[in-house]
C-alpha cells in the first residue's frame, strides 16, 4: 500500500523554532497514531503504479548491493581500492540516512575503519576518520555508535596527537573526534575532558609566548589549528558551568592574540570561537565581561574594516562580514538570525552556540546536511525538530516500512537521549 501525500499534522508546524512545543512522548504518540489510523483507512490512500514500487525496489536494491561491495573493498589489499571505497562510502553515508543498512554493519565497518587508521598512508588515515564521524552520525549517537566509538579512539587520538603524522590526517582525526565525543551517549565526564585536553593541546601550538609574540606557523599547521578549535569549542558547548569558568578565563586573552594570526581561515575560526565563549559567558552571567573589552572591540574593529591590500580580495570580503558579525554581538549582544531551508521546513540558526553545531555538522555532511537535517533523527533531535514528516516521495512503495520502523526507532531514540541526557547531568557532578 502507498501512500500519496501525508503530511503529519504535528509537522506542518513547519520551521520549528527552538525546541518542539509537545513533548517528545506527545509527538511519537501522535506519529504512530496517525500512521496506523492512514494504513487502515483506504479512503486517503491512493495505489502507486506497480512499476513505480518495483523500480524504487530494485534502485533501493542495487544501492545496498553496491554498497555491500564497497565494504568489501574496505579490505583490499590495494591501497587505491581501500581509498576508492572510502570515498564511495563517504558520498553514500552523507547523502542519505541508512540506519537499517548500517546498523547490521557497524562492527564490520568499525573494524575495517580502525586498520585503515592504524596502518594505512595518511591520505587513507583522513578518509577513514571522516567515514567514521559519517558513522557516528547515521548511528544516532547511541549505543551503537558508542561501541564504535570505543574501537576508534585510540587510533584517533593517537593520530591526532603523532606530530610525524600527516597534516590532513591530523586534521580529519581532530574533527571526527570531537563530532563522535559531542553526539555519543556514553561520553563520561573524564573522557570529554581528555578530548578537551587533547584538542587543546594542539591549537594553543598557535598562542602567544611569554612575551605575548606569536609563533611562526609551520606549513600547513593553520588548517590543523583551525580544526582543532573547531571541534574544541563544539565540545565546550556541553561542558559543564565550572569548567567552562576556566575554560574562559585560560582561553579569552589568548584567543584574543591570535585574531593577529596570519592565515585567514584560523582567524576567522578564532574570532567565532571568541564569540561562542563570550555568549556561554553570558549565558552563566548576564554581567559577564571579556577581560580588555576595549582593546578586543578595536581590533575585531580593524578586521570588520580590514583593507590590507596583501591580502586577497575574497578572504578580505569573508572575514569583513564575520568580524562585523562578532563585533556587532560582543558590543550589542546582536545575533543576526540565519534561516535554514531544507525539504518544507527551516531551521533557524540564532546563536554562536547553535551555529557551531550546525556548522559542524555541515562540515562534515556538506550538501547532504539538508537530507539529514530531514531524515536523521539525530539531527532533528539536537536541532528540536520533532519526528521526520513523512512525504510522498519517502513513503512510496517498500520505504514506507522502513519508515515505519524508523518512527519505532525514532521512539527508542528519545529513550536513549533521554538517558544521555541524565549521562550529561551526572556528568556536570563528576567535573
Ligand atoms: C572494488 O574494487 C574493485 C577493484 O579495484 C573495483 O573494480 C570495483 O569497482 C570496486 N567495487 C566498488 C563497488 O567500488
Amino acid at each position: 500500500m502507498s501512500l500519496h501525500f501525508w503530511l503529519l499534522s504535528l509537522g506542518a508546524k513547519n520551521g520549528v523554532k527552538g525546541e518542539a512545543a509537545a513533548s517528545d512522548d506527545e509527538l511519537t504518540s501522535d506519529v504512530l497514531s496517525h500512521y496506523s489510523s492512514a494504513s487502515e483507512s483506504t479512503s486517503v490512500v491512493e495505489e502507486g503504479t506497480g512499476s513505480e514500487q518495483v523500480d524504487e525496489q530494485t534502485a533501493q536494491e542495487e544501492t545496498e548491493d553496491k554498497l555491500k561491495l564497497c565494504i568489501d573493498n574496505l579490505t583490499d589489499k590495494s591501497a587505491k581500492t581501500r581509498l576508492a571505497a572510502l570515498e564511495s562510502l563517504r558520498q553514500a553515508f552523507s547523502s542519505r540516512v541508512l540506519y537499517d543498512f548500517l546498523t547490521e554493519r557497524r562492527l564490520t565497518i568499525s573494524d575495517c575503519l580502525e586498520r585503515s587508521l592504524r596502518k594505512g598512508s595518511g591520505e587513507e588515515k583522513a578518509a577513514s576518520a571522516t567515514v567514521f564521524a559519517l558513522l557516528c552520525i547515521q548511528l544516532g549517537g547511541g549505543d551503537e555508535a558508542e561501541e564504535g566509538f570505543k574501537m576508534l579512539r585510540p587510533p584517533l587520538t593517537a593520530t591526532l596527537s603523532d606530530s610525524s603524522a600527516s597534516i590532513a590526517a591530523r586534521q580529519s582525526c581532530a574533527r571526527t573526534l570531537g563530532m563522535c565525543c559531542y553526539v555519543s551517549s556514553a561520553e563520561d565526564g573524564e573522557d570529554l575532558i581528555k578530548s578537551l585536553a587533547l584538542l587543546e593541546s594542539v591549537f594553543m601550538s598557535s598562542y602567544p609566548n611569554g612575551e605575548g609574540v606569536l609563533p611562526t606557523p609551520k606549513p600547513g599547521s593553520a588548517g590543523l589549528h583551525t580544526a582543532a578549535l573547531q571541534a574544541w569549542s563544539l565540545l565546550v558547548t556541553i561542558c559543564p558551568t565550572s569548567r567552562l569558568t576556566v575554560l574562559l578565563s585560560h582561553h579569552l586573552p589568548k584567543l584574543q592574540a591570535c585574531l593577529q594570526s596570519s592565515d585567514v581561515n584560523y582567524r576567522i575560526a578564532v574570532g567565532e570561537t571568541i564569540a561562542l565563549l563570550v555568549e556561554l559567558g553570558r549565558e552563566i552571567d548576564e554581567e559577564f565581561e571579556v577581560e580588555d573589552g576595549e582593546s578586543l572591540c578595536e581590533c575585531l574593529k580593524s578586521l570588520a574594516t580590514d583593507g590590507n591590500k596583501h591580502r586577497a580580495k575574497n578572504d578580505r570580503r569573508k572575514q569583513r562580514s564575520i568580524f562585523r558579525e562578532v563585533l556587532h554581538y560582543i558590543e550589542n549582544e546582536d545575533f543576526t538570525e540565519e534561516k535554514i531551508r531544507f525539504g518544507v521546513e527551516n531551521v533557524y540558526i540564532d546563536s554562536w552556540v547553535r551555529r557551531r553545531i550546525y556548522d559542524a555538522f555541515k562540515e562534515i555532511l556538506e550538501s547532504g546536511v539538508r537530507d539529514h537535517l530531514q531524515f536523521n533523527q539525530l539531527l532533528r533531535d539536537i536541532f528540536g525538530l520533532g519526528p521526520p514528516l513523512i512525504l510522498d516521495a519517502a513513503v512510496k512503495g517498500n520505504k514506507i516500512s522502513r519508515f515505519e520502523k524508523h518512527l519505532f526507532n525514532s521512539a527508542a531514540f528519545k529513550a536513549r537521549t533521554k538517558q544521555r541526557n541524565k549521562v550529561r547531568d551526572k556528568r556536570a557532578d563528576v567535573m
